[in-house]
C-alpha cells in the first residue's frame, strides 16, 4: 500500500478525488471546522442521535450530494495524540476496508496540524486493519482492495508528516511480516521455513544471511540449543542475519529472537487446551525478522544483527528428560528440571554466540513465560535489564511506537531459585516470580554485555475470537534501532 500527502485543492474536501474520504473530527464546532455539505451531514446525524462527539464514534454516508468521493466516513478523534489517531483511524477503517474503495483520503476537521507521530500512527492503523491471514484459508474474504491512502493537509509543513508516513510504512511492512510468519501453522512454519524467510529477506533487502545447521552447532558446542532440538524430526536452524547500514567497525545492535516453531512442552508435556497457540512460540523470531525488514527498508545508518535459534520442542524417544544435564556454549552446565522451560535453553546459547559481534547492546525477545502474562496481561511486554540507560531507551521506544513495555526487576536475590545439586544451574525455579527467574537464567549468559530481555508472552498474539499474531514488538524494536542510527 502507498501512503502520500495531498494538499486540499480549491474545491476543498468536497472536491478531493478518491473512492472514500475519512474525516477525523475533533471538538464539536462542526459548522466552523468543516465545510458545507459535509458539515450538514454530520450535524443532521448528531441531531438524529446517530453520532456523538466521543472517541470510538463513526458515521458512514454514501453519495453525499456535492461531495466527489462516493463514500464518506466520519470518525471522532479525541485529541492530537498518536494513540487517539490510531484508534480513530482503526474505527473509521472498519467501514471502508470491505468496500470496493481503492483510494482512501484521510482529512482532519478541528484538530491540530498533522505531526509525524500521527502520520506514523495512521499508517499503523490502516495496515493493521487491512491485514488478513489467507495462506491456509481458501474461504477467507477477498483481500482489501485499498491500494493508496492520501493524507489531506490543508496547512503547514508536510516534511514531518512525510517522514512519519515513511517510518510508519517500514514498521507496518515489518509488522505484517512478523504477523504472517507467526500465524502460519507449525506444519508450515518450521525452522527451515524461518531460515528460508531470512534468506529471502536477505535477497530483497541486502542482508547477509548465514544459517548454521545441526552439525555446525555441534562443532561450536551449542549443547543447550541442540538438547531442545533433539526430540524433533525437524532440523534445527541457527539463523544469523546482518544489516550493515553504518561503517564496518561500528558496534552493532544485536537482536536475539526465540524461534520455537512449536512448543509441546516436551516430556514435561503441556495440557491439550490451547496448545495450538504454541505455534506462536516463534513470535520473538518473527519480530526480529520484521525489525530487520523495517530497518533495512528505512535504510537506517546503523548496524544490526538478528540471531534466531529455531527448533521444535517435542517429546520423543530421543527427547531430553527431566534431570538431564547439558553443557551450554558458554561452558556452564544446566540441569533441565522441566523440559517446558525450553526457551531459555535455546536463548542462552544464542546470547553467548552474540558476544562474537562485539555488540553495542543485545536485546533478546521471547514468548518466554506464562508468568509474564499473569503479571502484565496483554497490554505491556515485560522488560528486564540491569542497565538503567538501556531500559529507559527501550521503554521510550515502546511509548513512541504505541507498543509499550513495563520494567521488571532483576535483583540478585532472585538468582537463588536456580541452584542445582547436579549442574551449575537448574533451568527452572519455583512457580513464584517465574518471569523473573527466567530472566535471571538468561542474565547468567550475558557476561559484560549491555543486555535487555523482552518477555512478549502476553503481547505477541491474541487468543479467542480474534486469535492471531500481533506483530509486536516490531514497533518498539524498530524505534529503538532507528533511535541508535547515525
Ligand atoms: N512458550 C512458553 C511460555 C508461554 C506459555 C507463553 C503460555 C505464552 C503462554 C514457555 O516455553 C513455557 O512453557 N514456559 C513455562 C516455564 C515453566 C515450565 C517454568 C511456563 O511459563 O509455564
Ligand atoms: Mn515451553
Ligand atoms: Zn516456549
Amino acid at each position: 500500500m502507498d501512503f502520500k500527502t495531498h494538499s486540499t485543492g480549491v474545491n476543498g474536501l468536497a472536491g478531493v478525488a478518491a473512492d472514500a474520504l475519512l474525516v477525523l473530527v475533533t471538538g464539536t464546532r462542526v459548522a466552523q471546522d468543516l465545510e458545507r455539505p459535509l458539515a450538514d451531514v454530520l450535524a443532521a446525524a448528531v441531531k438524529d442521535g446517530d453520532f456523538e462527539f466521543k472517541a470510538g464514534q463513526t458515521l458512514y454516508a454514501h453519495r453525499v450530494a456535492g461531495v466527489k468521493t462516493a463514500r464518506v466516513v466520519f470518525a471522532y478523534l479525541a485529541d492530537g495524540s498518536a494513540k487517539a489517531m490510531r484508534k480513530a483511524v482503526g474505527a473509521g477503517l472498519a467501514s471502508v476496508k470491505g468496500t470496493g474503495a481503492r483510494h482512501l483520503a484521510i482529512a482532519q476537521a478541528g484538530g491540530d496540524a498533522w505531526s509525524g507521530e500521527c502520520g506514523e500512527a495512521l499508517v499503523a492503523a490502516v495496515s493493521e486493519a487491512v491485514y488478513l491471514y489467507r495462506e491456509t484459508k481458501p474461504s477467507a474474504p477477498a483481500a482489501s482492495k485499498l491500494a493508496t491512502v492520501s493524507v489531506v493537509c490543508a496547512r503547514g509543513d508536510t516534511a514531518a508528516l512525510s517522514a512519519g508516513l515513511r517510518r510508519g510504512q517500514a514498521i507496518a511492512a515489518g509488522t505484517a511480516l512478523a504477523r504472517e510468519c507467526a500465524n502460519r501453522p507449525a506444519n508450515h512454519c518450521t525452522p527451515s521455513f524461518l531460515a528460508a524467510q531470512a534468506r529471502q529477506l536477505g535477497k530483497s533487502f541486502g542482508l547477509k544471511v548465514e544459517v548454521l545447521e545441526r552439525k555446525d552447532c555441534e562443532k561450536l558446542g551449542m549443547g543447550s540449543f541442540l538438547a531442545v532440538a533433539q526430540g524433533s524430526e525437524q532440523a534445527p536452524k541457527f539463523i544469523v542475519a546482518r544489516w550493515q547500514g553504518a561503517a564496518k567497525g561500528d558496534a552493532p545492535v544485536v537482536l536475539v529472537g526465540k524461534g520455537i516453531t512449536f512448543d509441546t512442552g516436551g516430556i514435561s508435556l503441556k495440557p491439550a487446551a490451547e496448545m495450538d497457540e504454541m505455534k506462536f512460540d516463534m513470535g520473538g523470531a518473527a519480530s526480529v525478522l520484521g525489525t530487520l525488514r523495517a530497518v533495512a527498508q528505512a535504510q537506517a545508518k546503523v548496524n544490526l544483527v538478528g540471531i534466531i535459534p529455531a527448533c521444535e520442542n517435542m517429546p520423543s524417544g530421543r527427547a531430553i528428560k527431566p534431570g538431564d544435564v547439558v553443557t551450554s556454549l558458554s561452558g556452564q552446565t544446566i540441569e533441565i528440571l522441566n523440559t517446558d522451560a525450553e526457551g531459555r535453553l535455546i536463548l542462552c546459547d544464542a546470547l553467548t554466540y552474540a558476544e562474537r559481534f562485539k555488540p553495542a547492546v543485545v536485546v533478546d525477545v521471547a514468548t518466554l513465560t506464562g508468568a509474564c502474562v499473569i503479571a502484565l496481561g496483554h497490554h505491556r511486554s515485560g522488560l528486564f535489564s540491569a542497565d538503567d540507560a538501556l531500559a529507559a531507551e527501550l521503554l521510550a521506544a515502546g511509548e513512541q511506537a504505541l507498543d509499550p513495555a513495563w520494567r521488571m526487576p532483576l535483583d540478585e536475590e532472585y538468582d537463588e531459585a536456580l541452584k542445582s545439586n547436579f549442574a551449575d544451574m537448574a533451568n527452572v525455579g519455583p512457580r513464584a516470580g517465574g518471569s523473573i527467574t527466567a530472566a535471571m537464567f538468561l542474565k547468567r549468559f550475558t557476561g559484560k554485555l549491555r543486555w535487555a530481555h523482552l518477555d512478549i508472552a502476553g503481547t505477541a498474539w491474541k487468543s479467542g475470537a480474534a486469535k492471531g499474531a500481533t506483530g509486536r514488538p516490531v514497533g518498539l524494536l524498530t524505534h529503538f534501532v532507528l533511535g541508535r542510527a547515525k
